[in-house]
């Protein structure tokens, strides 16, 4: 298993002048910047300033093509007998059992045609239901759960499909201004049959009093593509008496995929 990347831990902000900026000025950006858009666009603006670290360290050059045979020679591996079935759910991991809302998060990884994406390796990460991660560049005042790690991983089956059971992850605050909240959500990635066909996303929860006011959810400035990341609570994937049901899929390619950072 793969440490949780801190990837959307507490990123610090970009300068003193972003930290002391408002809400309500962080709101009246996203909406200048919702303003001109003219048409889908399904990707995130990458030089995004109300995300203010996204004006540092978004990519500024053309990708660099990689060898997939060279890259395979030095590229860590796994195998798919490495992946143990009790790895995708998180509430089994300690002793003792998680605090928190217990849910599946279910879905399938499908290409732009509704074609199954087999033998994916499909890895999160999430903080605990107080909005804690369990790594050290989170340090924020709330509570660690002994029993939570909040990483798990699976393979997608013939179908494309993949099944986590874990607790619903709290919403948490970050540096980027004053009052910043993030929407609870899930980090996702993805590895294809190659070290280089990386993806990584994030999955939301319906109904979450923080989208319109997140600087990351915003910066997809197109709604479609920003509700493709929000997942369904569906009854039938709900277990009785034991977790809730969230179903999410995730499109690779085409005109509907699923928005995934660059890599
Ligand atoms: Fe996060």
């Amino acid at each position: 298993m793969t440490e949780a990347p801190p990837r959307g831990v507490t990123p610090p902000a970009a300068s003193s002048d972003a930290a002391a900026a408002t809400q309500d000025e962080i709101n009246a950006e996203i909406a200048a910047i919702a303003a001109t858009r003219t048409g889908d666009e399904p990707q995130p603006r990458l030089d995004y300033a109300p995300y203010r670290s996204s004006i540092l360290r978004h990519p500024t050059k053309a990708l660099h093509q990689a060898d997939p045979e060279l890259v395979e020679l030095v590229a860590p591996v796994f195998g798919h007998q490495d992946v143990d079935a009790l790895e995708s759910n998180l509430t089994i991991q300690h002793r003792g059992e998680p605090l928190g809302e217990r849910i599946v998060v279910t879905g399938r990884i499908i290409d732009g045609d509704g074609r199954p994406v087999a033998n994916q390796l499909v890895e999160i990460w999430q903080a605990n239901a107080s909005g804690r991660y369990a790594h050290q560049r989170d340090q924020h005042p709330a509570p660690l759960d002994p029993n939570f790690t909040g990483t798990g991983r699976c393979l997608t089956g013939p179908d494309g499909s993949y099944r986590f059971t874990t607790i619903k992850p709290g919403p948490y605050p970050w540096r980027n201004h004053d009052n910043a909240w993030r929407p609870a959500h899930i980090h996702f990635s993805l590895f294809g049959t190659d070290f280089t066909q990386r993806m990584i996303t994030q999955m939301y929860f319906p109904g979450d009093p923080l989208f319109a006011i997140d600087p990351i959810f915003q910066s997809i400035v197109d709604p479609k593509a920003r509700e493709r990341l929000i997942a369904t609570y569906d009854h039938g994937v709900t277990v009785p008496e034991t977790s809730t049901g969230y179903r999410w899929d995730i499109v690779l390619t085409g005109g509907h995929r699923t928005w995934t950072e660059p890599s």
